[in-house]
């Protein structure tokens, strides 16, 4: 097994009273185990519609979706969502922390919907990982007391925390400034030496270097690949 995803003419459309929007286009792309992939490409391109397609946020029209060796193509509702919480780590522009919760209860999160995870499992894991992106200490404040920086690290925290085989990041530096832009990167790359897959949208042209390929959409087709 080293394709960790595989689309095959892959089509997207959505529709909106009269009109019809190809969004995707015979989409095909390998993505193998530990690959460092960032999908790039003008705003309106597609990118984001790839990439919720990938997580299984959202269906397509056509085409065949493989994930971990599985068809993945047909699945439910129910057991896309499973799937999604075994095995994605999902990591946004805005961070989407949960500011009723403190960063310890946001990064417990995913163990919560997963079920059947011990208090004491949970705690350990939650300062594990909190440990790994360097803010242990910030376990019991509220999301709005941390830095940009700093909340987008307790996002990777969430996303890290189920161990999943893929981490999806929509313009996860596109909310900081630039050194803390760096931060991050030099967080998710340490993450893929460890051999997890990271799959990356980007406006950002500073940030190819940390790529191991670049796809690059243009109108919904891949345009050229690196
Ligand atoms: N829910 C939707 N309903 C209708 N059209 C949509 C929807 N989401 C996206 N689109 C359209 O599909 C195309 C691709 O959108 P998408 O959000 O994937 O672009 P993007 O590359 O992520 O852009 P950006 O860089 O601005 O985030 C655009 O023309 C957009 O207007
Ligand atoms: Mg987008």
């Amino acid at each position: 097994m080293n394709n960790v995803i595989e689309l095959r003419d892959i089509n997207k459309y959505y529709f909106m009273k009269s009109m019809k929007l190809h969004a995707l286009k015979d989409i095909n792309i390998d993505i193998p185990q530990g690959e460092f992939l960032m999908i790039m490409g003008k705003s309106g391109s597609g990118k984001t519609t790839l990439m919720n397609i990938l997580g299984f946020l959202d269906r397509f029209d056509s085409g065949t979706y493989t994930f971990n060796g599985k068809d993945v193509t047909n699945l439910s509702e129910n057991e896309k969502s499973e799937l999604r919480n075994a095995y994605i780590g999902f990591i946004f522009q805005q961070f989407h922390l949960i500011e009723s919760l403190t960063i310890g209860q946001n990064v417990e999160l995913p163990l919560l919907y997963k079920g059947n995870v011990s208090i004491k499992e949970r705690n350990k894991l939650v300062e594990k990982y909190l440990d790994i992106v360097g803010l242990l200490d910030k376990k019991n404040r509220k999301p709005s007391e941390l830095s940009g920086g700093q909340q987008q690290r307790i996002a990777i925290a969430r996303a890290l925390i189920n161990d999943p085989y893929v981490i999806f990041a929509d313009e996860p530096t596109g909310a900081l400034d630039s050194a803390t832009g760096t931060e991050i990167m030099e967080l998710l790359t340490k993450l893929n030496k460890e051999n997890k897959t990271i799959i990356m949208v980007t406006h950002d042209e500073d940030l190819k270097k940390y790529a191991s390929k670049i796809i690059h959409i243009k109108d919904g087709l891949v345009a050229e690949v690196n």
